[in-house]
């Protein structure tokens, strides 16, 4: 398979990186294609967990060329951090490629963000405060700084003070923290000059490299339903992590995708507001946060926790063409009395398959649940099917049944190795 594309098929944290670092073996670039440092991408390696928020979670392979794509808003400050800290651990990221036509994000973006969440108050969003949103609203303004200016030093310096000019009194004018022009501008150029030697034209890299033969993987960060047109919107991300956002942020065409792998895990969690159609508030939610650890890589933050929802799955088999589906974390259900999967919606009164499309009707749906036995025993580090309990076996079964496609990957523990691959 040439090009894959690995996406969240939930609210995020599903354990791509794990599923990216298993599949990154076989290919020799993945590249990150939408968000920015708002991502949180655990990869666990013998003893070493390692905590990617820009990095491409292909890096621990000398084999594989990480690359930071056009659709990517990338946080140099973050991006130096993660490389040095990366480095300090004997891993190398000299190979790392950032595209030209990506977006910078700057102090005030971080300033904006915060503010906005500050004056919507009760309704607020629950973002990640990284400047994600406003620097996609940059974009789509035509008023951003792309990774590539950085190579003409004089007219990036211009450039940034220009807009830290405009920018301060924007923050100021919404009450937000403001910053001093000159101390931004010169720490902007001096993250230019070490950003220079990683900028490259990463469309027509993809392309070359597709057209020798070479496998490449296409990192998505975020998830299906944080997506700013399919997911629940507003409680969203700026950017599109569904497949199609894949074509669009490395350049390669819809028609150059191969294969399309969406990740779920075996219960769902969310960050940050929204509805939640299977939502646990109770001890078994509690559980699901203790056992499966399920607090944010990026801000710490409790994740909501509640049982697998089939009917999202179903909708983002359909959004993203998924091929098949890896099912994450199956071992936090281990302890469990009974496993419930919601396989329908119940609106008035009226069972649906199919995934409401505004937040106000979701919020209306009842979940309706076919319940499993629990298999009481431990799936941590198993790797064959055959030796998996018949409950978790029913288990993906119903996910093939209701989603039409296989579960070629199972997770069972944080760990590389800790995988079951079906042929
Ligand atoms: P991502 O954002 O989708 O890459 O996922 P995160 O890294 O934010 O969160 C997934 C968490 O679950 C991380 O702590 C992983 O180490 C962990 N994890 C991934 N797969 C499994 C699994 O199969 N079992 C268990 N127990 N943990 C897993
Ligand atoms: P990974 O790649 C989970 C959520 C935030 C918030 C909403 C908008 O690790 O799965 P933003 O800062 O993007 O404007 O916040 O999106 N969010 C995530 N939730 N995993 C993520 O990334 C997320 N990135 C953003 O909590 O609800
Ligand atoms: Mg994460």
């Amino acid at each position: 398979m040439a090009v894959s594309v690995v996406v969240g098929t939930q609210w995020g944290d599903e354990g791509k990186a794990k599923v990216i670092d298993h599949l990154a073996a076989s290919h020799s670039i993945v590249a990150r294609y939408q968000g920015g440092h708002n991502a949180g991408h655990t990869v666990v390696i013998g003893t070493e967990k390692y905590a990617l928020q820009l990095t491409p979670s292909g890096v621990f392979y000398e084999t594989v060329t990480p690359v930071i794509g056009n659709g990517v808003v990338v946080d140099l400050p973050t991006l130096f951090k993660e490389i040095d800290s990366l480095e300090s651990r004997g891993i190398s990221c000299s190979r790392l490629k950032v595209s030209s036509l990506a977006h910078l994000i700057f102090p005030w973006h971080q300033a904006i963000d915060a503010a906005l969440e500050n004056a919507r108050g009760e309704g607020k969003i629950g973002t990640t405060l990284k400047g994600i949103g406003p620097a996609y609203v940059d974009k789509v303004k035509r008023s951003g700084i792309r990774v590539g200016e950085v190579l003409n030093l004089a007219t990036f310096e211009t450039k940034v003070r220009d807009r830290a000019i405009a920018a301060r009194r924007e923050v100021s004018d919404i009450g937000g923290d403001t910053f001093d022009v000159e101390t931004v501008v010169s720490e902007f150029v001096a993250y230019a000059k070490r950003l220079s030697p990683f900028v490259a034209d990463t469309v027509n890299l993809l392309h070359d490299a597709r057209e020798a033969g070479e496998a490449i993987l296409l990192e998505g960060a975020q998830a299906t339903f944080l997506d700013v047109d399919h997911g629940t919107y507003p409680y969203v991300t700026s950017s599109n992590p569904t497949s199609g956002g894949a074509a669009v942020g490395s350049g390669l065409g819809p028609r150059h995708i191969d294969r399309v792998v969406g990740i779920a895990k075996a219960y769902t969690t969310r960050v940050g507001m929204g509805p939640f159609p299977s939502e646990l508030t109770d001890a078994l939610g509690e559980a699901l946060v203790d056992i499966g650890r399920e607090y944010g890589t990026v801000t710490g933050r409790r994740r909501r926790t509640g049982w697998l929802d089939t009917v999202m799955l179903r909708h983002a088999t359909r959004l993203n063409s998924l091929t098949e589906i890896a099912l994450t974390k199956l071992d936090v259900l281990d302890t469990f009395d009974e496993v419930k999967v919601c396989v329908a919606y119940k609106i008035n009164g009226e069972v649906v398959k199919n995934y409401p499309d505004t937040v106000e009707r979701l919020a209306e749906v009842e979940p309706v649940y076919e319940t499993l036995p629990g298999w009481k025993s431990s799936t941590e580090g198993i790797t064959s099917f055959d030796a998996l309990p018949d409950s978790a076996k029913k288990l993906v079964a119903i996910v093939e049944r209701e989603t039409g496609i296989p579960v070629s990957l199972i997770g069972t523990g944080p760990s590389r190795d800790a995988i079951v691959e079906r042929s």
